[in-house]
């Protein structure tokens, strides 16, 4: 009797799981109507970005990018980047248009958690010094002729109000950096004093959000890029928009007709979005609560915290993985995306690896296999809403831009020629649309399949037939380069 109570008390516990899934999977759902609607919103806020100063939560900050790699950049430039896990310099030789990258170094370090929540000189001293060594270690032949200042391209991947290509003050910090001094600050002076005191005649000719500099690394290679997007610790994109759409600029317009917006989408909310207890509760014990709502639904930074409360409901309210909660499973940020990932992409009938992860990170063992799916589809519930939504801003973006195929090419065309210079850009658009590419970066759109192959299909479904002019691909590690074309374009070395 003992035994058959015990067995109906795990029976009635995984009902209840069951339940608790159930109901987290209708509170995510993005039916296509509904992801329509978070298309449109997307669309919406776009324009309202663009018109006034805090007229949205999307920032859609100008860049001062109004010109895009065509190829012919030539000489040795420099990199820095800062914005994710991972701080990275890089070095690369261009030849122009035959050539393009002859050559290429590059260094990527850890970024130490303290320096994270540290102080802002501490910050540019570690990137200063960084960059310091990385070019006390160049060899000959690669490092520049006597008498030349080494320009650098500085991504920097945080909201940055730009005043020029190459300055910028920081709004606030995403992703969990916390550094309170620097927010206000000249992000672009703040490194350029601590590289001088170090006693190097460098000079950071470009600032550049990741999203800006994917988009031209992308273009660099492929004319008709015209989007970029980041999926890896944050989200964001940047896009080419008419220089006249960028109402809050005044009259200050770009010669060339188009400017490049960092959207900042990791900020855009919507009531269509769906959003549950979890989200909620996850957004309260972030730095940034009340901010970055998209990008917590998205990320990888998050990914497998939603999925972590998620379980723990489950073991609290339905006994899931025993009779006590696994401690470890109550701390925040316990499971990353990378573990979530993994237990995703099992295709074992068994389940080994969802198993294995379970024990790794949480000292689970003995898991049932029906334990194991339910883990397994909590994974995947998570990873699909995020990649759907993401593909909803993508389809959002080709909307404001009439790329979605519900204008008419007549309409897209005459609208651009109408802004001067668009057509001394050589840009296709201005005779015809073509292809639209959309650039892709970032860790877990390369390293996380399922969530990449949800978002790829979520784009065709939206887009029906116009998606045979779209082309989302991989730009990978196109933002350091694209950085460093940047900064060549308004080099003081000259184009050679
Ligand atoms: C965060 C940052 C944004 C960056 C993105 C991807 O959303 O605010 O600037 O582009 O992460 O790294």
């Amino acid at each position: 009797a003992v035994v058959v109570s015990s067995r109906m008390r795990v029976r009635s516990q995984r009902r209840h799981a069951r339940n608790v899934l159930q109901e987290f999977q209708e509170a995510c759902s993005t039916p296509l109507p509904r992801l329509r609607q978070v298309v449109d919103a997307m669309a919406v806020e776009m324009h309202a970005g663009l018109v006034s100063e805090g007229g949205s939560r999307l920032k859609m900050l100008p860049t001062f990018v109004d010109r895009l790699p065509h190829g012919d950049e030539k000489g040795l430039y420099y990199a820095v980047d800062l914005g994710g896990t991972n701080f990275r310099v890089l070095r690369v030789q261009l030849g122009g248009k035959q050539g393009r990258v002859i050559k290429q170094e590059y260094e990527e370090v850890a970024i130490p958690p303290e320096l994270m929540i540290g102080s802002s000189e501490e910050l540019f001293d570690f990137i200063a010094k960084e960059l310091s060594s990385f070019v006390a270690r160049e060899g000959d032949g690669f490092r520049p002729v006597a008498g030349q200042s080494r320009e650098i391209g500085f991504t920097f991947s945080f909201p940055v109000q730009q005043t020029a290509l190459n300055s910028g003050t920081l709004l606030n910090w995403t992703k969990g950096f916390k550094v309170v001094d620097a927010i206000g600050q000249d992000v672009v002076a703040a490194l350029q004093t601590c590289i001088r005191k170090r006693g190097h005649e460098m000079r950071i000719a470009a600032l550049v959000n990741d999203t800006v500099g994917t988009l031209a690394g992308g273009r660099y290679w492929n004319e008709d890029v015209m989007i970029a997007v980041i999926l890896g610790t944050g989200t964001n994109a940047a896009y080419v928009e008419r220089a006249q759409a960028i109402s809050k600029c005044g009259n200050v317009l770009p010669k060339s007709g188009q400017m490049v917006i960092n959207m900042e989408w990791g900020n855009f909310w919507s009531s269509h979005l769906p959003r549950t207890q979890a989200d909620e509760a996850l957004d309260n014990e972030t730095m940034n609560p009340g901010e970055q709502g998209f990008e917590k639904m998205i990320s990888g930074m998050y990914l497998g915290d939603v999925v972590r409360r998620v379980l723990l409901k489950m073991a609290q309210e339905a006994a899931l993985f025993g009779p006590n909660v696994p401690r470890k499973m109550l701390e925040a940020f316990s499971l990353g995306t990378p573990d979530m990932s993994k237990m995703h992409a099992d295709e074992s009938s068994d389940l080994k690896v969802v198993g294995n992860v379970l024990r790794d990170v949480y000292g689970i063992e003995n898991t049932s296999l029906a334990v194991r799916k339910i883990v397994y589809e909590v994974c995947d519930t998570v990873a699909e809403r995020g990649a759907r939504l993401a593909a909803a801003g993508i389809v959002g973006i080709l909307k404001k831009i009439g790329r979605d195929g519900t204008h008419s090419k007549w309409k897209v065309a005459s609208e651009q020629n109408h802004v001067n210079g668009w057509e001394e850009v050589g840009s296709p658009v201005a005779s015809e649309c073509g292809k639209t590419v959309v650039a892709m970066d970032g860790g877990l759109y390369e390293r996380y399949s399922k969530f990449r192959a949800y978002m790829q299909a979520a784009v065709v479904e939206l887009l029906g037939d116009a998606s045979k002019d779209v082309v989302v691909e991989l730009s990978k590690d196109g933002s350091g380069i694209g950085a460093a074309l940047l900064a060549a374009s308004v080099s003081q070395n000259g184009r050679k």
